[in-house]
């Protein structure tokens, strides 16, 4: 692999933590697909890495629709030629609040676990074969601190039960594909954030910054560190995680929560 450019897909590089991912990524030397159902967002995202010299292609998908995840990994291929790195990150916990479990429809279900989990599973397979045939892929699945029955802060995670249960199978999924694809030089891990606030406008940032003063400090008292996380936080563990140097970490699941699972 030394000397030769890395490629890397990452999902979700719109907004957030998958925007600050694509952007760390770009300037540690990665060519880029980024991957997002906000083709405007997205397009910025691009032109930011583009105008700085990187390169990138975008592909405006939908990680719910198995043939759009197979056109963004085909897209990948056959501009780079091979696929290193896969960060799955689109995901949330949708966009209606559901605090207990009579109020969950099939559909709303269904959503929350498509969005988050099997998009995952069909990122990876779409991926796999030719991170197997070049005997090297790093990939990073996407879950939460809530995959531990810890919730996310009340008012920031809206369907709550569907998220900490697609989450948590995002981990059982995570271990068993580590060791699946390990022989073929593909490591497979997690990263388990906290509360991250991204850049202003963002999806959490504008739901924490709508509760009152005393609800956002009650949130942060839950934080052995009193403060939330950074999308960099998060795109830097990412970021480690793709390295050479992490090749021999697999089937990992990595809080960055500032201490907030421990104990
Ligand atoms: N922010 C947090 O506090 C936090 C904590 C733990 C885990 N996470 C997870 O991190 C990931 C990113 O969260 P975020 O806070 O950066 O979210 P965000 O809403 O700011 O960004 C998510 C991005 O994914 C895109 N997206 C959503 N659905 C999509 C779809 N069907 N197809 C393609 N793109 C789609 C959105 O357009 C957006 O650009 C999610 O999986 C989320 O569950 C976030």
């Amino acid at each position: 692999m030394s000397g030769e450019r890395r490629t890397a897909i990452v999902t979700g590089a719109a907004n957030g933590i998958g925007r600050a991912t694509a952007l760390r990524l770009a300037k540690t030397g990665f060519d880029l697909c980024l991957v997002d159902k906000d083709g405007e967002a997205l397009r910025q995202v691009a032109k930011s890495i583009a105008e700085a010299g990187g390169s990138v292609i975008v592909e405006m998908a939908d990680v719910m629709q198995r043939s759009e995840v197979e056109g963004f990994a085909e897209a990948a291929l056959k501009k780079y030629g091979r696929i290193d790195a896969l960060a799955n990150i689109a995901g949330g916990a949708g966009p209606k609040s559901m605090h207990q479990i009579d109020e969950i429809s099939d559909a709303d279900w269904d959503l929350v676990i498509n969005l988050n989990l099997r998009s995952t599973y069909w990122a990876c397979q779409a991926v796999i074969p030719a991170m197997r045939a070049q005997s090297h892929g790093r990939i990073v699945n996407m879950s939460s601190t809530a995959a531990h029955g810890r919730i996310g802060p009340v008012g920031t995670a809206g369907a709550r039960l569907v998220y900490a249960t697609a989450k948590a199978g995002i981990l059982g999924f995570t271990h068993q594909l580590a060791k699946d694809v390990a022989e073929f030089g593909i490591t497979v891990n997690a990263v388990l954030p906290w509360l991250i606030l991204s850049e202003p406008g963002s999806r959490i940032r504008n739901r924490f910054e709508a509760l009152e003063p005393a609800g956002r400090e009650q949130i942060l008292n839950l934080s052995p560190m009193h403060r939330a996380g950074e999308a960099d936080e998060v795109a830097a563990a990412i970021e480690f995680l793709f390295s050479e140097q992490a090749g021999y970490i697999s089937g990992v699941e990595l809080p960055i929560d500032g201490a907030y699972l421990v104990g």
